[in-house]
């Protein structure tokens, strides 16, 4: 199908743009009432995700209040750990809970390599998804990166440093990798079925980069994301593939060798810095500070436009450095889609 607006694919190409298109990470849920009305309708976030009429629904929300020039595809990335055999529920003003956790090789030989019929709820919303929206923007699928996935199989939960996480990596590192491998598979059937479904583009969220040394994200984290590009890219080589890897800043020119087309930048890192160490070939995304959202319009167009300045006219998706936060005002959210759809150079 055409689409109408494919300002978002081609940024992440590097081909030329009239202006620099526009999305906001966890744009779908969190902020919006209307989203809020349809997710207390229902028993909770789980059925949600697994519902695929409505996880298409809400996907396609932000594109009609918001404007953004993408939907993403409303899931999580704890989908996987589930489709592997670890069940998750996802509890009220406190996050997701795994009733059984991974520390063995017992657990790891138990657990299953997904195959995207195992997400088929996922993958019916993004059918119903690319119908509903018919053609309006490209709709982006998604998934978490291998080593903040193994961080929550290993957790049981979120955390403040995930130390039992990091204390794997450390005390059993042949496990690690064993674990990495079948997430990474899991993750590369799941998401060629997001493409069959029609996802126009991937991001693959690294939200706990940021937490590894230097050598261990080398070691056990870049491989599984490495995989993921090539294994994509072999089948799918025009299909834009960002990654994101939260807190990352110490393996940006890593990150820019990898055979994918965008890399996420969050707030911390330095533009014109990251650009350097990233190459001139790949897109960059990002990267406003979410807080930046509860100041006032005058400051949040300054600022967005000192940012599109600063990333200039080509090879660049706006978007805010990190997921938005749930008690942003959504009007404040509009205002700075507006501010970047309206800027020139
Ligand atoms: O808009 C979108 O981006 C699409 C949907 C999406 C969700 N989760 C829905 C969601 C996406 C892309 C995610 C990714 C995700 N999930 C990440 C990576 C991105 C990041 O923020 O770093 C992570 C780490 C998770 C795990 C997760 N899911 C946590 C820790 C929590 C609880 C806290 C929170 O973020 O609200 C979730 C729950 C979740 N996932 C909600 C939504 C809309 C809120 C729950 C609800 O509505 O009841």
């Amino acid at each position: 199908m055409e689409l109408q607006n494919d300002l978002i694919l081609r940024a992440a190409r590097g081909e030329k743009t009239e202006r620099t298109p526009v999305w906001l990470m966890r744009q779908a849920g969190r902020i919006l009432p209307e989203y809020r009305a349809i997710r207390n309708s229902l028993s909770g976030f789980k059925e949600l995700v697994e519902t695929p009429g409505l996880a298409a629904e809400v996907t396609i929300q932000p594109v009609d209040i918001l404007g953004v020039d993408a939907a993403i595809i409303f899931s999580d990335i704890l989908v996987i750990p589930e489709a592997m055999g670890l069940q998750y529920e996802m509890i009220e003003k406190k996050g997701p809970w795994f009733e059984k956790t991974i520390n063995s090789a017992t657990d790891i030989e138990q657990l299953k390599v997904a195959e995207a019929d195992d997400l088929s709820y996922t993958i019916d919303a993004i059918k119903i998804t690319k119908e509903r929206l018919d053609g309006r923007v490209p709709v982006i699928g998604f998934s978490g990166a291998p080593w903040t996935i193994l961080s929550y199989m290993i957790e049981g939960s979120g955390s403040k440093t995930f130390s039992r996480a990091r204390r794997f990596l450390y005390t059993k590192p042949v496990l690690a990798h064993k674990l990495l491998d079948k997430i990474t598979q899991s993750t590369i059937n799941y998401l060629f079925g997001q493409i069959e479904a029609g996802a126009n583009m991937l991001q693959v969220f690294d939200s706990w980069a940021g937490i590894l040394t230097t050598e261990q994200y080398k070691e056990f984290a870049l491989k599984g994301i490495r995989e993921i590009c090539e294994a994509i890219k072999a089948k799918h080589p025009e299909l834009p593939i960002t990654v994101f890897a939260k807190g990352a800043y110490f393996v940006r020119k890593e990150l820019g060798q990898l055979n994918c087309n965008t890399i996420g930048l969050d707030w911390n890192m330095d533009i014109a810095e990251s650009r350097e160490l990233v190459g001139s070939n790949k897109t960059l995304q990002g990267n406003l500070d979410p807080c930046l959202l509860y100041s006032s319009e005058e400051t949040i167009k300054a600022e967005t436009e000192r940012m599109l300045r600063e990333f200039g006219p080509q090879r660049h998706i706006a978007n805010l450095g990190h997921g938005v936060y749930p008690d942003t005002d959504p009007g404040k959210v509009k205002f700075f889609v507006d501010t970047v759809k309206e800027f020139r150079f």
